[in-house]
């Protein structure tokens, strides 16, 4: 189905109003209560030593950053978007963070789209942002337009989304997925930057995660089930009369969690680095993620609500992640994220 402008607009505007609203959310299901790391009441190191910062190595190039904690793809190509993606990259200009940016689908039919990256830029010219697109339009797209995408936002990386249950509730979904695996491993060959797929909140079974061990990405970001729910959001975006708002409540709790995709990811042992995100909240979470292998860990709709809130919201947000993130890696005896990753965890 073909979308008007003002039907993308609108679409874009809904997803954002009700991913805000709690019933979009799959609270507590992100199975990160069941996961304990120990108490370390002798830490031997005084707390102004715990140091988060970390890098982005691909190809022997290093990128430094402030911490593991990314701002999660969420929008764009449209004009409230805009807005909050001006308000995120500045955050990740100003405090050396990676942000991913939303679905870049609009710029491969109007490149005039690609204007968004232009004022992004002038405002944030060292933000380090990831590029964003879906696997349905992949399939579909000529590498030259994919490798556009990288080159409008100057990214460092590029994000494949893989969002079948979201596709399949969406009155406008893309539902082809066919020829996913191969897609994936050519665009590998054909772009310059590192290839991170990801989910949007139904996470990754271990037998997906080897699927993709031979496709040469350089990451997966589970984003598994237990925050933004993407079965409901397309649901919610139905009247309740309607069939896909009636069969969205059969799939409200689909997917996997995102420590079950951790666990999953462990036994895999992909040759890739596995991110996480998916219902991720305050920095003690971040550290059981980190302790539990993720090399970066990514939150989403608590930056969309701090961005719509202004730079100071923004800041005060990873300010109180990164403290949190410290308090767990002094109370657990970690000097450094290396350090959290050797650190039993029990469940
Ligand atoms: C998203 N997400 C998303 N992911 C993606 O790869 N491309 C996209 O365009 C979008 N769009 C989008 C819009 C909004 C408003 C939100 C809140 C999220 C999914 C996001 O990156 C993440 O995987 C999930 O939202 C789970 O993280 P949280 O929200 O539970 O922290």
């Amino acid at each position: 189905m073909n979308e008007s402008n003002s039907q993308f607009e609108q679409r874009k505007r809904d997803h954002i109003r009700i991913a805000l609203d709690p019933r979009s959310q799959t609270d507590g299901q992100n199975g990160l209560d069941s996961i304990e790391l120990i108490h370390e009441a002798l830490p031997e190191m005084d707390f102004k030593e715990v140091d988060i910062s970390t890098s982005f190595v691909f190809n022997g190039d290093a990128i430094p950053l402030s911490s593991p904690i990314f701002i999660s793809s969420m929008t764009a190509g449209h004009e409230k978007g805009r807005e909050i993606n001006e308000a995120l990259a500045r955050l990740s200009d100003r405090r050396q963070i990676l942000m991913g940016v939303g679905s870049q689908r609009r710029e491969l039919e109007d490149s005039n789209a690609a204007e968004e990256w232009a004022r992004v830029r002038k405002q944030a010219p060292k933000a380090k942002l990831l590029g964003n697109i879906g696997i349905a339009q992949l399939i579909k797209s000529p590498i030259d337009k994919v490798r556009r995408l990288v080159d409008s936002t100057e990214a460092v990386a590029l994000f494949i989304h893989l969002n079948p249950l979201q596709e399949a509730l969406q009155p406008e979904g893309t539902r082809d997925f066919k020829n996913g695996l191969n897609a994936i491993e050519n665009l590998v060959k054909m772009v310059n930057v590192p290839v991170i797929v990801k989910e949007v909140g139904c996470g990754f079974s271990k037998e997906t995660l080897k699927r993709l061990e031979g496709t040469g990405i350089f990451a997966v970001d589970v984003s598994g089930k237990g925050g933004t729910h993407w079965g409901r959001v397309e649901g919610y975006r139905s009247q309740e009369s309607e069939m896909l708002y009636k069969v969205a409540q059969t799939f409200s709790n689909w997917g996997i969690s995102t420590v079950q995709s951790m666990l999953n990811a462990k036994e895999a042992r992909v040759p890739f680095e596995i991110w996480a995100s998916g219902g991720v909240r305050n920095g003690l979470e971040i550290g059981k993620l980190c302790a539990l292998g993720a090399a970066k860990v990514g939150v989403a709709k608590p930056f969309l609500e701090a961005a719509l809130n202004g730079d100071g919201a923004l800041e005060e947000l990873l300010n109180k992640l990164e403290l949190e993130l410290k308090i767990t890696m002094f109370c657990t005896g970690s000097r450094t994220l290396k350090d959290l990753q050797t650190k039993r965890v029990t469940q």
